[in-house]
């Protein structure tokens, strides 16, 4: 009696289990599952935006004048929002300064550094010496975000290595806005940009509140003669980008080849030695 209640229970789980299945598969077919409208964006709107930097791979070193490029638009555009705690003036001459033009790149600097008095711990604020770090664009991050549409604009010290691809997203992103496709609105009405943020097809979620930052030809003025595009000024910010956030970038590719010719050489050597040193007991056992 046991047996067939045993085989009926089986029978009617497994009828359940068709039964759902069944109606999974009808229901797939009827309304397939929609993709992401971010997901349709990075596979169908995204137009190819392939660069290359002097430091990619494993030979590339980075190029001081599209360095010093790059410097030049931080200062006189991401400045104004970007904060660069982590680096300091005089780290400037890594990238070919000269000590007096560090000097006059700290004196001249837009925000001065705040110094709280010594005696009394009131902050005033004095011209930069190439020993501090670029002060902050905002006293706080209340006073960030209240500028900038409720979004802090994240420091810029480390944000080439923060982000998958660093300086190739950073350049796709700056130069990535765009209006919102028709082809996308179609697809997907529900996905308006906000009123105060920026359709860019790079930015993960679509929309930023950083308004496009480089937005017209010679919004900086280039002193090597390089014509500055959007597309090139962005590409120079977005290596500036990345030896901030890597400054040994150059030296570390140099020390690996090193190291690897010389272990090349190396086991060479030894092989060669424990040939030699075993060479005797070989013949012995032969
Ligand atoms: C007017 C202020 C402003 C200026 C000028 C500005 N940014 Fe931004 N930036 C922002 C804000 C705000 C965000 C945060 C956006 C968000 O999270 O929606 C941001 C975010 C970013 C991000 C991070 C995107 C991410 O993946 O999270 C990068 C990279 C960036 N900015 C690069 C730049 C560069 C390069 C420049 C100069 C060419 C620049 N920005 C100039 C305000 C600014």
């Amino acid at each position: 009696m046991v047996r067939p209640i045993g085989i009926l229970a089986g029978l009617g789980i497994v009828t359940a289990v068709l039964w759902s299945l069944l109606w999974g598969a009808v229901a797939y077919i009827q309304s397939p599952p929609m993709m992401s409208a971010e997901h349709y964006v990075q596979h169908n709107l995204q137009p190819k935006k392939d660069i290359s930097f002097s430091f990619d791979g494993p030979f590339g070193t980075y190029d001081n004048r599209q360095l010093q490029r790059g410097f030049q638009v931080y200062k006189e555009v991401c400045s104004a929002c970007h904060s660069m705690k982590l680096v300091a003036f005089r780290d400037l001459e890594q990238i070919g300064f000269s000590k007096p033009e560090v000097k006059a790149i700290a004196k001249g600097w837009a925000i001065e550094t705040p110094t709280p008095n010594p005696d009394t711990g009131e902050v005033s604020t004095r011209k930069s010496l190439a020993s501090d770090h670029f002060p902050l664009p905002f006293a706080n991050d209340i006073a960030a975000r209240a500028a900038n549409n409720n979004a802090i604009p994240p420091d810029q010290s480390l944000i080439a290595k923060a982000r998958d691809e660093g300086p190739h997203y950073i350049y796709r992103l700056i130069t990535g806005y765009s209006a919102q496709p028709a082809e996308l609105l179609k697809k997907y009405p529900d996905v308006k940009t906000p009123p105060g943020l920026h359709y860019n097809a790079y930015f993960p979620n679509l929309n930023l509140a950083m308004a496009p930052p480089l937005t017209a030809d010679g919004q900086v003025s280039y002193s090597d003669g390089t014509k500055a595009t959007v597309p090139q000024m962005a590409q120079d910010v977005s290596a500036f980008l990345m030896w901030a956030a890597e400054p040994k970038l150059s030296n570390r590719h140099r020390v690996g080849w090193a190291a690897f010719v010389f272990l090349l050489l190396f086991t060479g050597l030894t092989y060669m030695a424990y040939q030699s040193i075993w060479a005797d007991k070989k013949h012995k056992s032969e």
